[in-house]
């Protein structure tokens, strides 16, 4: 790159992604592990070529008004994009990319550790040890339920879904179901049947949410839903927490209409520390830590920038979810 353009990081990032971006590029950082005050965005961006942001900060027509019609790309650190106005990008010819396949492996490892935690009531052990209640052995205390047999259902297959999937398959699961928006064929790779939504809640013992937030799955998984689960069902969620209806998993829990659910994923993030889910032995919550290893974020920083880079040079960069129209 010739020319030094210009580049707004909205965060802290791995020293992969900063490295990649120094070399070439004019750099700005909120200098920052917390996320940036909107203020302090709608200031800073303006100018800039170039904008990394992260899951938590929105950027929306506002945002892209202040930078100036010279943006170029707005590259998020992270697969998912629904904190990104798409349309308004579209129209003003601002391309959008993300960082998809390398946090697959960490986000489907992360939920399958949040089966295991929930199904085995782990977490209510280790709280037992820490509050001195872990008296002589009893036969029925702290009780959890094998996988062994029992029918996994995935909401979502896509690499994560199919990693879960992949990985949950030698704990000997009986079947796994799946629903998308279509059948797919490497479902065939661990046996996978698909199935209609309704199937889905209804059949699963652990029912894993690994789709992300659209207008078709907002709050999909509401009371109407929950009421058609098996009572011994558990819920698993590390896709996105609007997928999910938390007044009525409140409900469901406290109600035992469902076993048990596990979330790394809430509405809203953080949860308030003084949300009734918090309330109740039968939720495991997580604070949305599916990436947090140093595997994945790195290379999801080093992605985003390179991403830039190759926006930059009139280039295809590895997640496209807007093209750049050609100015
Ligand atoms: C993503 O990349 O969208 C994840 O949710 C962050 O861990």
């Amino acid at each position: 790159m010739s020319q030094r353009y210009k580049v707004y990081v909205t965060r802290r990032i791995p020293d992969p992604g900063t490295q990649s971006l120094t070399s070439s590029c004019d750099v700005t950082f909120w200098d920052s592990d917390d996320a940036i005050p909107r203020e302090e965005l709608l200031k800073n961006v303006k100018g800039m070529d170039a904008i990394l942001c992260m899951l938590t900060d929105k950027i929306d027509d506002e945002v892209l008004e202040h930078a100036g019609s010279q943006l170029q790309v707005v590259s998020t650190m992270s697969v998912g994009y629904e904190h990104i106005d798409l349309q308004s990008c579209i129209e003003r010819g601002v391309a959008v990319t993300n960082t998809p396949n390398v946090s697959s492996d960490s986000v489907a490892e992360l939920t399958v550790a949040l089966v295991l935690l929930t199904a085995r009531r782990l977490l209510e052990g280790a709280y037992a040890v820490k509050n001195g209640e872990w008296g002589k052995w009893k036969p029925m205390w702290l009780c959890g339920v094998e996988m062994k047999k029992r029918t996994l259902g995935i909401m979502g297959l896509g690499r994560i879904g199919y990693g879960v999937a992949k990985r949950m398959k030698p704990f000997g699961v009986d079947r796994i179901i799946y629903h998308d928006v279509q059948k797919l064929s490497f479902a065939s790779d661990f046996g996978g049947e698909f199935v209609d939504f309704e199937d889905l809640v209804k059949e699963s013992d652990i029912l894993c949410i690994c789709c992300n937030l659209n207008p078709q799955t907002k709050h999909l998984f509401n009371k109407d839903a929950f009421q058609k689960m098996k009572k011994s069902a558990i819920l698993i969620n590390s896709g996105r927490g609007g997928v999910v209806n938390h007044d009525d998993l409140f409900e469901a829990l406290k109600s035992n209409q469902i076993a048990a659910a596990g979330l790394d994923v809430t509405e809203p993030e953080p949860l308030p520390v003084d949300h009734p889910l918090l309330t109740l032995n039968n939720c495991v919550i997580l604070p949305h830590m599916g990436s947090n290893t140093w595997e994945s974020r790195n290379l999801m920083a080093e992605i985003a920038a390179e991403n830039i880079k190759t926006i930059l040079n009139k280039g295809h960069p590895q997640g496209e979810v807007v093209k750049r129209l050609a100015a």
